[in-house]
Order: C-alpha cells, then sequence, then structure tokens
C-alpha cells in the first residue's frame, strides 16, 4: 500500500514566516516605490502577499532571501510563486524589488540586478499589481487590459487554480512544474511535470525520463479516475486550439485553500489547508516508488516503509545531511571498494561475492546477455567485468547491469537480483549474524526469567488471569490493558484479522472467553495523556451499529485498542470474494439501513459531531447475526497529523473518496454521505467501485463502477447493474 510520507507537512512546520510587520497593505506597486525588507504587497481580497522571505530551517534562519508569493492567511510560509529561485541572494545585500525606467520589475541588490521582468513594454507609466488570484501583473496604469507579463506565465512548481499548464503556440511559452532542490532549497530540482505538443501530461526526472503520463479523454486525466465525477466546487479545462494547447482547473469556492504542487518527492500532490495544517488529498503517481529515482542509485524504495529510501547491502547513504533534507539524488555509496582485477587470478578468496535480494522490482536497463545459460555463468558474465554491479537471472535469462542501480523498489515484486560486492562486505555480515544469535540467546534467558517472576507476582496478586484494570479510566468503563495482557489474550500478536493504513488489527480471547479484536496502531505518536483523553471521548461512543471499544493500552510508545470481536468479518469479505456468504436482499437492505443508522449517529448523534472520513465495505463489519457495525471512527482524534497521511495513503488504493477532496473543500459529514454512496452501489452490484490499480499506469474509465452505473442508467438498463449472484439464485428458486 502506498504511504504518503509526510514530506509537506514536516517541510512546512519546519518552515516558519518571518513574520512581517503590519504595513498599510497595498496590491500595486508604482514606479518611484520600492519593496524591500519585510515590506509587502496583499492581493485586494488578503489571501495572497508578495515580498521578500527566508526560509527556516530549525532554529536558524537561511541568509538568502527570496522574492515571492505566499498565501497571507496560512500561517506556515507557503510560496506559491518564486522570482529568484535560481538565483539566490543574501539577505545581507538588502535586496529590493522596483520598477524600473523601462517599465519592468527589477529585483536588485548593491547595485546588481538579480532578476528582471524582462519584457517588452510599451508604455513607461507601468505598475505590478498582485491580484486576487495570486497573479502578479505588469501593466499599464492607465489601461488596465495592457498587460506585458505575468507570474501566472512563469510558474515554479504550484499550479494555483487559473494557472495553465501547457503552450501558447504562437509566442512559443511553455509553461511547467519544476519541483524544488530540497526542503529548505527553492532552487529547480530533478522533477518536471509538462503537457506536450502530443496532448499527453507527462511527468519526468532530469527531464529525460519519464515515469507519469495520462492523456486527457475529453472530460478528465485518464489516470485520474477520480477527476470524472466532477465536482460542484471546481471545473477542469482542457484547451487544444491553433493559439494554445493547456490544462487548468478553477476554484468555485473562494473560502477553499488549495493547492497543486509538484512535490521534491517527484510526486503532484493536491493539497487542501485544513485550517491547522496542509492535508495531501491526492498524489500523482500514488505509489511513492513509481517516482524516478526516488531514492538515489544503490537503494531500496519501499512505499510502505517509513521512510521509504533505504541503502542496499554493503552501501551507505553518500550525503547524510542532503538526505536529512530530502535530497537524495546522491543515492548510497559501497562500503568496501570492489577487488575487480584480482577477479579471476587470485586464490585468496578475496574475488568479489553476490549478495541476493529477493522479493525486488529490477533495476532499469539491464543488458540481456544470451550467451549464459545459468545462474553460475551469468555470475561469471558479470565478475568479468569491472563496471559489472549485479546480475539477475529469471524467465528471460541473464540480464546485467553496469554502474548505477536506479529503481530498485519492493512494492509487489518477485524477482531476485544479485549484487556485487566485495567479499569483505559478506564475511562481515557473517560476523554480525553471530553476534545477533548471542544477543537473542541472551535475551530470550533474561526473558524467561522475568516471565517467570512476573508469573510468580501474579499469582501472588491473584490477579493471574483477569486483564488489569487502571482504577484512574474507569469513568466510562473503558479498560486500560497493560500490554502482556494482550500479548497473552492475543497469543503473542499471531492471529491477524487484518491489516489497515492505522495498524494490524489481531484476534484475542479474554479469560472469560471473550472473544475481542485488538488493534496496533502504527502512526499514534500522542502523549499519553492526550491519547488518554481521546480514547475516554471515542469510548463513550456507543451505538448498535457502531463497533465497541472495550479497552486500550498505552505503554511506552505502543498504542492499542482493543474492541469487541465480530464473528462474521467486513462486509468487503461477503459482497467480493468467493468464500463469503451470499448476502440475501433482505440482509443487504439491512446492512445498508444499520450503516446510515450508524453514520447518522456519528454525524447527528454525539456531542461533537465526528466525520468518519474512511467509510468503506472494509470498515463495515457484521455481528454472529450479520448487524453492521461501523469501524475505526474517531480515528482522526487518535492520529492527529498522522491521520492525513493515512487517509490520503488509502486514496491510493480505493475510490471512496467524495470529490470535494481533489477540489479541496473544507471537510464535511458530506464526504461520508459520498462515501456511504459509494458502498451501496457496491452492495447492489457486488463489484468493487474501482480496480485497484497495480502500476498506477492504467487509462481508461471503463473500470470504474460509478461511470459504468451512470451509463446503464441512462440507458434503462438497471437490472444489468444488479449483483449477478442473486439473479442466479432468483431463477434456480424459481425453476
Ligand atoms: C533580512 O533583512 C531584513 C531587512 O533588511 C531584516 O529585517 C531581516 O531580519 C533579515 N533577516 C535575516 C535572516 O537576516
Ligand atoms: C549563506 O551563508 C553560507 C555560509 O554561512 C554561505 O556559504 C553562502 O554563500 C551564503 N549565501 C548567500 C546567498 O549569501
Ligand atoms: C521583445 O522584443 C524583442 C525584439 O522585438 C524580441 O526578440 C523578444 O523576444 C521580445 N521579448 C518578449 C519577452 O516578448
Ligand atoms: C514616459 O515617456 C514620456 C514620453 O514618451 C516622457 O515624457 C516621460 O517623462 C516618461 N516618464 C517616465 C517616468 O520615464
Ligand atoms: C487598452 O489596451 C487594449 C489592449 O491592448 C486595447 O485593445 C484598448 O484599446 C486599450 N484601451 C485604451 C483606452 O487605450
Ligand atoms: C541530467 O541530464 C544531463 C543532460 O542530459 C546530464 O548531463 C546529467 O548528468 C544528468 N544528471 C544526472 C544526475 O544524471
Ligand atoms: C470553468 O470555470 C471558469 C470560471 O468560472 C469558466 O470560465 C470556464 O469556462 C469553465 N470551464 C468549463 C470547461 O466549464
Ligand atoms: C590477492 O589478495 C591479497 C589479499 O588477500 C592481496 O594482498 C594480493 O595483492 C592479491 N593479489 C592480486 C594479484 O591482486
Ligand atoms: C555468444 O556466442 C556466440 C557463439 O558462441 C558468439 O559468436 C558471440 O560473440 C557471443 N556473444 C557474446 C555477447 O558473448
Ligand atoms: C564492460 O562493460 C562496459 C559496458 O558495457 C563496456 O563499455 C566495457 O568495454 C566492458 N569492459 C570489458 C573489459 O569488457
Amino acid at each position: 500500500m502506498h504511504l504518503l510520507r509526510p514530506f509537506v507537512l514536516s517541510v512546512l512546520l519546519f518552515v516558519i514566516l518571518h513574520a512581517p510587520p503590519p504595513s498599510a497593505a497595498t496590491d500595486t506597486l508604482r514606479p518611484g516605490h520600492a519593496l524591500a525588507g519585510r515590506d509587502k504587497l496583499v492581493s485586494a481580497n488578503g489571501k495572497f502577499a508578495l515580498g521578500f522571505f527566508q526560509l527556516q530551517t530549525g532554529s536558524s534562519s537561511s541568509n538568502i532571501s527570496y522574492l515571492g508569493i505566499w498565501l497571507d492567511k496560512v500561517p506556515v510560509l507557503t510560496p506559491v510563486w518564486t522570482a529568484n529561485r535560481d538565483n539566490p541572494v543574501s539577505n545581507s545585500t538588502s535586496p529590493e524589488l522596483i520598477i524600473s525606467g523601462d517599465g519592468n520589475m527589477v529585483v536588485s541588490a548593491q547595485g546588481n540586478t538579480i532578476w528582471s521582468t524582462r519584457a517588452n513594454t510599451t508604455t513607461n507609466d507601468t505598475v505590478a499589481v498582485l491580484l486576487g488570484n495570486g497573479n502578479l501583473v505588469l501593466r499599464s496604469s492607465s489601461n488596465s487590459s495592457l498587460t506585458f507579463w505575468e507570474s501566472f506565465d512563469y510558474p515554479t512548481d504550484t499550479q494555483l487554480p487559473g494557472v495553465k499548464i501547457g503552450w501558447n503556440k504562437v509566442t512559443g511559452l511553455n509553461r511547467r512544474l519544476v519541483s524544488r532542490k530540497n526542503s529548505i532549497d527553492l532552487s529547480s530540482g530533478m522533477y518536471s511535470s509538462r503537457l506536450d505538443h502530443d496532448g499527453v501530461a507527462r511527468m519526468l526526472w532530469n527531464s529525460s525520463a519519464v515515469y507519469w503520463s495520462s492523456t486527457w479523454n475529453g472530460r478528465f486525466f485518464g489516470s485520474v479516475p477520480e477527476m470524472s465525477a466532477g465536482s460542484p466546487n471546481a471545473n477542469f479545462t482542457f484547451v487544444n486550439n491553433d493559439q494554445e494547447l493547456y490544462f487548468t482547473y478553477n476554484i468555485f469556492d473562494e473560502s477553499i485553500i488549495t493547492l497543486t504542487t509538484l512535490d521534491v518527492s517527484g510526486q503532484n500532490q493536491v493539497r487542501v489547508w485544513t485550517g491547522q495544517d496542509w492535508m495531501a488529498v491526492d498524489n500523482q503517481p500514488a505509489h511513492q516508488c513509481d517516482v524516478y529515482a526516488v531514492c538515489g542509485p544503490f537503494t531500496v524504495c519501499t512505499s510502505s516503509a517509513d521512510p521509504y529510501c533505504s541503502c542496499m547491502k554493503g552501501f551507505s547513504v553518500r550525503s547524510p545531511a542532503d538526505w536529512e533534507i530530502e535530497d537524495r539524488t546522491g543515492g548510497c555509496i559501497r562500503n568496501t571498494p570492489l577487488n575487480c582485477g584480482a577477479d579471476d587470478g587470485n586464490k585468496t578468496g578475496m574475488a568479489d561475492k553476490f549478495y541476493s535480494m529477493p522479493g525486488i522490482r529490477l533495476p532499469q536497463n539491464g543488458k540481456i546477455m544470451p550467451n549464459a545459460s545459468s545462474t553460475k555463468e551469468c555470475a561469471q558474465v558479470c565478475l568479468s567485468n569491472c563496471s559489472c554491479t549485479a546480475y539477475s537471472y529469471g524467465k528471460d535469462g541473464c540480464s546485467i547491469w553496469h554502474d548505477e542501480l536506479l529503481n530498485v523498489a519492493t512494492d509487489g515484486n518477485e524477482e531476485m537480483i544479485y549484487l556485487r560486492l566485495a567479499a569483505k562486505e559478506l564475511e562481515s555480515g557473517k560476523g554480525n549474524r553471530s553476534a545477533m544469535i548471542i544477543g537473542v540467546a541472551v535475551g530470550t534467558s533474561i526473558a524467561v526469567l522475568v516471565f517467570i517472576l512476573l508469573m510468580v507476582i501474579w499469582r501472588r496478586n491473584g490477579k493471574w488471569s483477569r486483564p488489569i484494570v487502571d482504577n484512574d479510566q474507569g469513568s466510562v468503563g473503558i479498560i486500560a490493558f497493560k500490554y502482556v495482557d494482550l500479548q497473552d489474550a492475543t497469543k503473542k500478536f499471531s492471529e491477524k484479522l487484518g491489516a489497515g493504513g492505522f495498524g494490524s488489527v489481531f484476534k484475542g480471547c479474554l479469560s472469560d472467553s471473550i472473544a475481542i479484536a485488538v488493534k496496533r496502531l502504527d502512526g499514534a505518536r500522542q502523549g499519553e495523556k492526550q491519547f488518554r483523553a481521546e480514547v475516554n471521548s471515542i469510548g463513550v461512543i456507543q451505538h448498535v451499529n457502531l463497533v465497541k471499544l472495550i479497552g486500550f493500552c498505552c505503554e511506552g510508545d505502543r498504542r492499542l485498542l482493543v474492541y469487541e470481536h465480530m464473528p462474521n468479518g467486513s462486509l468487503d469479505s461477503h459482497l467480493f470474494q468467493s468464500y463469503g456468504t451470499i448476502l440475501d436482499w433482505n440482509m443487504r437492505y439491512q446492512i445498508a439501513l444499520g450503516v446510515a443508522r450508524g453514520l447518522g449517529y456519528l454525524h447527528h448523534g454525539c456531542r461533537d459531531c465526528i466525520i468518519h472520513c474512511d467509510i468503506k465495505p472494509q470498515n463495515i463489519l457484521l455481528d454472529a447475526s450479520f448487524v453492521p457495525k461501523i469501524a475505526d471512527f474517531g480515528m482522526a482524534k487518535l492520529l492527529g497529523r498522522e491521520f492525513s497521511r493515512v487517509v490520503t495513503t488509502m486514496r491510493g488504493t480505493v475510490g471512496y473518496l467524495a470529490p470535494e477532496w481533489i477540489s479541496g473543500t473544507p471537510i464535511t459529514p458530506k464526504i461520508d454521505v459520498y462515501s456511504y454512496g459509494m458502498v451501496l452501489l457496491e452492495i447492489v452490484s457486488g463489484k468493487r467501485n474501482c480496480i485497484e490499480h497495480s502500476s498506477g499506469h492504467t487509462e481508461g474509465q471503463g473500470d470504474y463502477l460509478p461511470v459504468q452505473v451512470a451509463h446503464k442508467l441512462l440507458h434503462g438498463d438497471i437490472l444489468s447493474i444488479v449483483d449477478a449472484n442473486l439473479a442466479w439464485r432468483r431463477e434456480h428458486r424459481g425453476s
């Protein structure tokens, strides 16, 4: 599963605005005036500001000044456009922005021109105006429709609503996005996103390697089916005529703050300001490891891991400082040089060895060696050339790689590669292993001792078979479990019921043979006090159609939740999987009603309205008599900021999220209603609302259920939507 890195969030947390002092805000810079220091222009609607800013990383402030536009109402500095991203200027030189004698905007510092609009102005009465949509325009003061230059023509890494990505065919102007270099430097990085003359949108690494592409099919980009549903708050426009070829979007609701940014991670992110934080609601490509060279050479990428980049065996991060600020182009370097020349003659055992890496996606640009007909020969071919760094022997025979290995990933791949390493690397590996065995042996015996001690203590206290209850948390009947008890109850977490974005769920059994489901939270980084408070507030939410929270565990950084166990599993397994029960119409109807009641309670029945944010069949559990119960509510409270990471994560795989997420509407209970509608379609049709794309490259709308249903409705063919399993049963009963 794809996990969105908390890039944006972490970056923005570190980057804090040098709050400019309030000044008489104006949106216009006139000849004879200069913008310097903390002066700023503010658009008439107050949304955007233009001025000089410095990024701040940790406690130290950068000495680099940028002229740029940021969102003035958002308390974390969010630059949306930068004039001099590739021409940094030291703040100590006191740069200023003026309108020069020829009517252009110029940034100068100590007599040097740092940046200029270089437009062909035909009048000398120009002014610079920051418009309400974030566009900085240079125009005639006497005729406001005479525009000589606009920042929307030179986007940096962000496409604001209204910015056209693509070509002006008359002037040859090409507007594209280029990611920033790293999290503390706005200069141009390795990734770009553009619309080509063939009408295909592409994302590229180093302007050469395409890692994502999508075609406009008349209404939306084929690989982003979420766009097909449209949105009451946004529209998408694609134009291809004699003059222009571009893509743009518009947001109608002024209260929505949303951005589309080509992130430093190479993903195109749609972000929404939630009032406290930026939340990424869409990522393309959906899987982080599908971004070309995202971790650099000699690394392994795992989309679901955090961090998702790691070095291959025998390699170390080339530049930890750059790695830290998300610039991983340097990748990893070899710890021990290859022995190379000595491979053939030296019999002292120092020849290079191979280290096998199973379950990976092979790197690009392998050379097929048709002459090697076995793994051994393939290895020999590789050893015979000094620049060969790896080989693989699979269904295509022998392949070898020279020099850098790029794009090795672990996500759902089954290939095996043999990595060439100096013999010394593999020997020291053995040394480590024996050390580890000793460690484990010592650890185990200590554990046994502790266990025996604990048993003695427990027996003496008479608490042997009962969960130990913290008395300070007894108020709402939520039990505070000890971790060891949950370990016991779940037989050391051996029976896994499922895994989701928040963590894994294990089956367990309390002493009095009450079956429980224990959820081990991965992302909760809250302090103990807050976690307990949130657990209590979730504990009071009780309804026949909501899964009941029985207790929790909070020890050190462990966070677990204990729920009643639902013997009939999730709705998902009955609707889509062959081994589930085929639910008849009455059951389906009762399930649909029950889920609606549960949701209604969450939205209106509780003291604080709770938005679930992730309604889908996997989160609807069925008890022994198939009464539906909604699971996983209140996770936003428990996980805080981590929640947006996890929810966004799921987005990559399922299509239950309402279209306003992509257009950036603030989240309301309506998003649950939308997801519920999707679930209803699935209950009726017995089909998944969208097939998970394995590669993210699939085009077309054919398999997107809502689109199919809409077509059938238009053609009056409603019955063919209905689950074929039930139709079959009806016929057989009738005959
Ligand atoms: C940058 O310059 C402005 C005005 O000259 C000053 O107010 C600000 O403190 C400076 N910032 C840094 C980090 O030097
Ligand atoms: C910022 O400071 C660093 C060292 O403190 C220096 O190397 C760098 O050149 C400075 N950058 C500018 C634009 O002055
Ligand atoms: C300005 O005019 C010159 C000469 O006519 C032309 O070469 C140049 O491309 C123009 N620049 C812009 C930005 O239009
Ligand atoms: C603008 O041009 C006019 C003549 O074309 C000239 O009289 C005037 O002084 C100029 N103004 C500025 C500010 O350069
Ligand atoms: C203002 O500029 C536009 C565009 O160049 C032009 O069509 C229009 O006639 C001008 N209006 C005046 C009053 O000069
Ligand atoms: C990027 O491309 C340029 C020219 O195509 C090449 O010189 C450069 O080495 C490439 N950069 C990397 C990191 O491969
Ligand atoms: C989208 O909305 C904008 C602004 O209201 C409008 O100008 C444009 O024509 C609309 N595009 C489409 C395709 O409806
Ligand atoms: C063979 O390996 C040994 C190290 O064990 C080294 O001292 C020797 O120089 C090597 N011989 C050749 C020909 O490289
Ligand atoms: C493969 O073998 C053939 C014949 O045995 C030989 O002609 C050819 O050069 C070999 N190719 C390579 C790449 O070794
Ligand atoms: C090793 O492989 C590289 C890349 O294919 C090639 O350029 C080089 O000539 C080879 N060296 C030898 C000794 O075969």
